[in-house]
């Protein structure tokens, strides 16, 4: 059995926060949602491409998103849907991403920048955070719901 859901996980290189998404991907089941919050660098994309891995997908299809806020990633176990809301235009515009039809779907979605769904956020999600400890690495907090 993982242990990924201990408080928190050190994670001293990418490979690392890849390798937890990889590991963690073992866990979801059609229709959960991970909220990953974090600053900017802090690895939730690289983290996300580990999660696509683990699903059984390309993780090279996993890009930080330009101007779509959504992008689906099919070939894993579960459809992966990956939400970047760090360029959302204004708290109305996540109404029109069709976010409830993927929350109340068959595959993972991934959410970076959740603080940005408002009411959105779906209760039961799982919750990830990464963080940047002064000394390097990152260090990852993972809440189950
Ligand atoms: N554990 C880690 N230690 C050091 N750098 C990391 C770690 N995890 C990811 N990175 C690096 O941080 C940078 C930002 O990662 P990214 O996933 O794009 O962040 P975000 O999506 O949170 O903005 C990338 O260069 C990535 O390789
Ligand atoms: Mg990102």
């Amino acid at each position: 059995m993982s242990t990924f859901w201990a408080e928190k996980r050190f994670c001293a290189g990418p490979q690392d926060t890849e390798a937890l998404g990889a590991e963690l991907a073992q866990e979801f089941k059609p229709g959960d949602v991970l909220l990953l919050q974090g600053p900017l660098g802090a690895g939730k994309t690289c983290l996300t491409r580990g999660l696509a891995r683990g699903l059984g997908a390309d993780a090279d299809s996993v890009l930080s998103p330009t101007f779509a806020l959504v992008r689906e990633v099919r070939g894993g176990r579960l459809p992966l849907h990956h939400v970047d809301l760090y360029r959302l235009q204004g708290p109305g515009e996540v109404r029109g991403l069709g976010l409830e039809e993927l929350f109340d779907g068959d595959g993972l979605t991934v959410v970076e920048w959740p603080e940005r769904l408002g009411a959105l956020a779906p209760a039961g999600a799982w919750r990830l955070s990464l963080s940047l400890p002064p000394d390097g690495g990152r260090e990852a907090t993972c809440l189950r719901p």
